[in-house]
């Protein structure tokens, strides 16, 4: 799941360690760092479990200037020391992200040699097949090159080789990897907060890459086997990318916190404060469009789903919303005039990006709203249609969700636009409530401690239950998620009016059942969604706004008012309050917040 490489870094073994701390955060369930040692000898270590419980492990005898460190997140082969990276054969040593899906064919090839594995994984065979080429070519640079050509499926390598100090060898196909170098080190990364890159040259390898880096200096060889002398090198300012929790007791909490901020930012993209208009970034317009297909994963896909109801509402605009893991095995009918728009926090999503590929082939235009810059998906879109939530850490999606809303809610108004459904007064009534957003964010996160007394009687129940109407429906869906994630308490988000077909037979004294009530014109209808469940003894939590919390005061056993109005405005805040809620449920039952089990931040294997 995460990969680091350092060529020429004196005692690499500290900066490995503290890079991989920085990298828990993507999830994993073991880790390992190997070192080549002055001697020329390469010393490993493995762990199931924490970083700091690898650091125990890293004995003075780890030592030298070149070394390879990863965290894995069980994919071939289960969480066990044996199938922890780095993987060690003959003279190579070797870390590995993705999946080789030819590696059952490649691993007879390997027994076939004499050779014995020692784990269950796919890496260990590429590992034995670098080794085997060694002694086919001089250069190792080209029998990494050999033996990449032949894998299928998606991979990042780093490789470090016995006899080759000061340099590390890699190769990227479907999963990302950064290469760099300063005057005294070289450097691989799958992720740019594992190491301050302050004054490194940095590309982002493209797939069929190798590539070569030592202090000074980089080789990359493109998938037709030509040196590449013209990639662009970009000066890092990753430095200020640094994961710090600041006085924070979680990441999560740090980034709910910051919501107001990156709130303000990223709108300044999408809104012309002074004319008070939507700006559409270039070459993104909607007057011509037919369909907009939206297309994503997890929490951006919800926020893709709340999009839908708006590009629907204020632009006319027909949307189809799709999981990119459906989207891209279904016999999609296309339609000329369609575009399609692909959301992702890290931009690395191997669903998401296939997804992005197969309507790119299809002719269609690709919009991509990314929080990552330097992110796959990022560099192959169309149109870049950017978050700036910054760095985030939490595994469960926050600031980024509530980036990708206002960014969407500007284009859906922009599109109204540009399709002649919105006048400028309407639109400009919209944007107040956008730009209004930072300030009624921020007055939102003071329901804080309101919050947490509603989290103990929420964490003491079986389940919860979100419901919610019209764009509050995907945000149910996003709430349910978020406290499944975190606390692993079981919810589930469906429409109100869906109760009634099948859920409602989950209804008891044990559930809670949180509503998510605007004073709009739905409000009637949420009504009898809430005397449905209160009737068969569900605990109800009203989320209201100033406008529907007086209206239903008589409703709800709690009632919780999110100061805002407005139809965009009322859900960011909401927003917040369904964040609040799943972090004082995981609060109270003690979860790993930041780290959920069994999940990664980005998941960039199918
Ligand atoms: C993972 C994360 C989710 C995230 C999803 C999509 O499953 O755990 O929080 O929503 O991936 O990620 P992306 O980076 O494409 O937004």
């Amino acid at each position: 799941c995460g990969i680091i490489g350092l060529a020429g870094r004196s005692n690499c073994a500290d900066t490995l360690l503290s890079g991989l701390s920085r990298l828990e955060y993507r999830g994993y369930d073991s880790a390992g760092i190997a070192v080549l040692g002055a001697d020329g000898i390469i010393v490993t270590r493995r762990a199931v479990g924490k970083v700091a419980g690898l650091a125990r492990q890293v004995d003075p005898a780890v030592t030298g200037d070149t070394g390879i460190a990863h965290t894995r997140w069980a994919t071939h082969g289960g969480a066990t020391e044996a199938n922890a990276h780095p993987h060690r054969a003959g003279r190579v040593c070797l870390v590995h992200n993705g999946i080789i899906e030819n590696e059952s064919a490649l691993r007879q090839e390997v027994l076939a040699d004499g050779r014995s594995l020692k784990s269950e994984t796919d890496s260990e065979v590429v590992a034995h097949l670098v080794d085997m080429a060694l002694a086919r070519h001089d250069d190792p640079r080209k029998a990494v090159e050999s033996v990449v050509r032949r894998l299928t499926g998606a991979f990042a390598l780093a490789i470090m080789i016995d006899g080759f100090p000061r340099q590390i060898f890699g190769a990227r196909r479907g999963a990302p990897l950064l290469a760099g170098y300063s005057e005294t080190e070289g450097v691989l990364l799958s992720d740019p907060v594992a190491i301050d890159l302050s004054g490194h040259q940095i590309v982002a390898l493209e797939d069929g890459d190798t590539v070569m880096v030592e202090p000074g200096r980089m080789t990359i060889v493109d998938t037709n086997g030509n040196v590449c002398l013209n990639r662009k090198e970009v000066k890092a300012d990753y430095a200020s990318q640094q994961a710090d929790r600041g006085h924070y007791r979680h990441f999560m909490q740090k980034e709910i916190h910051e919501q107001p901020e990156v709130i303000g930012r990223t709108l300044s993209r999408y809104v012309d404060v002074p004319n008070g208009q939507p700006v559409l970034p270039v070459g993104c317009n909607f007057a011509d469009m037919d369909r907009l297909i939206i297309v994503a994963c997890g929490t951006a896909a919800f926020a893709g789903r709340v999009a839908e109801y708006w590009f629907e509402r204020y632009a006319g605009l027909p949307v189809k919303v799709d999981v990119a893991s459906e989207f891209r095995y279904r016999k999609n009918a296309f339609m000329k005039g369609d575009a399609a728009l692909f959301i992702s926090q890290s931009g690395e999503t191997a669903d998401t990006l296939e997804a992005m590929r197969l309507c790119k082939a299809a002719g269609l235009k690709t919009l991509a709203l990314v929080n990552v810059e330097h992110s796959t998906i990022a560099r192959e879109a169309d149109i870049v249609l950017p978050t700036l939530a910054g760095p985030e850490i939490g595994v469960a999606s926050t600031k980024a969700f509530i980036c990708q809303l206002v960014a969407l809610a500007a284009m859906s108004v922009g599109a109204g636009i540009d399709r002649g459904k919105l006048d400028e007064a309407n639109a400009a009534q919209l944007i107040s409530e956008l730009n209004a957003a930072p300030r009624h964010v921020a007055d939102t996160l003071a329901l804080q401690a309101e919050i947490e007394d509603i989290a103990h009687n929420i964490s003491r129940g079986s389940m919860v239950i979100y419901i919610g109407r019209n764009a509050y429906f995907p945000l149910a869906l996003e709430g349910a998620l978020k406290l499944k994630e975190i606390s692993y308490m079981f919810a589930e988000g469906y429409a109100g009016g869906e109760l009634k077909h099948g859920p409602i037979a989950l209804i008891d004294e044990d559930v809670s059942v949180i509503a998510l009530v605007p004073d709009d014109e739905m409000l009637e209808k949420n009504r009898s969604s809430i005397r449905q469940v209160a009737s068969r003894g569900a605990h109800v939590i009203v989320v209201a706004d100033p406008g529907s919390a007086p209206k239903l005061s008589n409703e709800a056993e709690v009632l919780i008012t999110a100061p805002a109005t407005g139809t965009i405005l009322t859900l960011l805040a909401q927003t917040v309050v369904v964040q609040l809620i799943a972090y004082h449920v995981a609060l109270i039952k003690g979860t790993d917040v930041d780290q959920p089990r069994n999940l990664a931040k980005s998941v960039t294997v199918e």
